[in-house]
């Protein structure tokens, strides 16, 4: 009897180690993953606040690109447009500040990193997004970069974007008429500021992407990750198709390797 009791006692005991979490070695990413592991931890306030400030919001993404850097061009061209925007496009608003590494001098003028020709296409592309207001600039900035890294004449590409993406005569008379008036200064001008007053970590790099208005140096070695990331940091009633066809091939392939 004895024996069997100080058995159960062990049982028991041994039980409740198991489940007892060691809250202070949780990643902080799984804190409001689960409402065991909150109510355990005492992270419930803090979760549901986060909750109730996130659900069903979309998350912003900034990105801080200038229009010749080559690495602004492949993570526009193969990333955010084909994969973030055209999966993730009603769960996310996307902001491109063309500017990057570019200088305000102090006579005012800006040196950019590529030459004159950069600060010109940056120009263009600061003026083309205000002309769009609040339809996407992407795919036509995507189509352009594209089209420059294959050698094509800006002037060209432009062009031949513009009719493949059919942007309107309005659009494009918003955009030449920015570009030769002071709007088209003023929105570099408005452009650097941004850059340059992202927080809490200055950028050191483009392209520079900031979540929800922080920016993080350790964020930047998954900029090609944003998918998955974006699957974990939205929280909605609506799922997200790209992140339930990425949960189900998961399972699929993980049954399949249990069972056979
Ligand atoms: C996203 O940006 C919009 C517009 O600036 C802002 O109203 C909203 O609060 C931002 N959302 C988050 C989660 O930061």
């Amino acid at each position: 009897m004895l024996v069997r009791l100080v058995f159960a006692l062990i049982v028991l005991f041994g039980a409740i180690q198991a489940t007892a979490p060691n809250c202070d070695a949780i990643p902080t990413s799984m804190w409001c993953s689960n409402k065991d592991i909150e109510k355990a931890c005492g992270f419930t306030q803090q979760c549901d606040k986060h909750r109730a400030a996130t659900h069903n919001q979309k998350i912003n993404i900034t990105v801080l690109i200038e229009a010749l850097c080559p690495d602004c061009q492949n993570f526009l061209t193969k990333q955010l447009y084909p994969v973030v925007f055209k999966n993730f496009g009603d769960f996310v608003n996307i902001e491109l500040v063309p500017f990057g590494n570019a200088k305000i001098q102090e006579d005012g003028t800006i040196k950019c990193q590529h030459g004159e020709e950069e600060c010109s296409i940056n120009k263009f592309e600061g003026c083309f997004i205000d002309s769009m207001a609040d339809q996407s600039p992407l795919p036509t900035l995507s189509c352009i970069e594209e089209s420059i890294q294959k050698k094509v004449e800006f002037a060209d590409a432009v062009q031949q974007c513009f009719e493949k993406l059919q942007i309107g005569g309005d659009i494009q008379r918003l955009t030449q008429s920015c570009l030769v008036s002071k709007l088209g200064a003023d929105l570099q001008t408005k452009a650097a500021a941004t850059t340059n007053n992202v927080w809490p970590e200055q950028h050191k790099f483009v392209p520079w992407v900031v979540v929800n208005g922080v920016s993080l140096t350790s964020l930047q070695g998954f900029q090609n990750q944003l998918p998955t990331l974006l699957c974990e940091w939205y929280s909605g009633d609506k799922p997200i198709p790209y992140c339930e066809t990425a949960l189900k091939m998961k399972y699929k392939k993980a049954s399949i390797r249990h069972f056979f």
